[in-house]
């Protein structure tokens, strides 16, 4: 039922981890299945994403989605980053079942919110570019 790149990404998850100290820093979760992503992003001076890591604690398929989309956004300016939709990472996957969908919508809001963080305090807007619906920070750590 899942793709060998699915299979490969949650075996080998790329780009795990944190960053110190990183230009922003973004957690989502989804309230039905109770999973967490967080994404970090150091971005350089040109708002080029030289590096980009992640924790998830929840279900395979959100690891893999995790870790495909630190990939897909690696080495991109924050504004291409935007582009990285879920679609963007499940077509990279080779697809998800369809129960699996929302894991990977997870993973481009975590890279929303991660952006949303760095835009914040950089003091700057990033075209199209919508504020996270709600802060799960507050949640967890509150
Ligand atoms: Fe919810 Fe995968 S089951 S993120």
């Amino acid at each position: 039922m899942y793709s060998e790149k699915v299979m490969d990404h949650f075996n080998n998850p790329r780009n795990m981890g944190e960053i110190e100290n990183p230009s922003g820093v973004g957690t989502v979760g989804n309230a039905k299945c109770g999973d967490i992503m967080r994404m970090y992003l150091d971005v350089d001076e040109a708002g080029v994403i030289q590096d980009v890591k992640f924790k998830t604690f929840g279900c395979g398929a959100a690891v893999a989605t995790s870790s495909m989309a630190t990939e897909l956004v690696k080495g991109k300016t924050v504004t291409e980053a935007l582009q990285v939709t879920n679609k963007a990472v499940m077509e990279a996957l080779d697809g998800l079942p369809p129960v699996k969908v929302h894991c990977s919508l997870l993973a481009e809001e975590a890279i929303h919110a991660a952006l949303w963080d760095y835009a914040q305090k950089k003091g700057i807007v990033i075209e199209g570019l919508e504020e996270p619906v709600e802060d799960i920070e507050e949640k967890i750590e509150g």
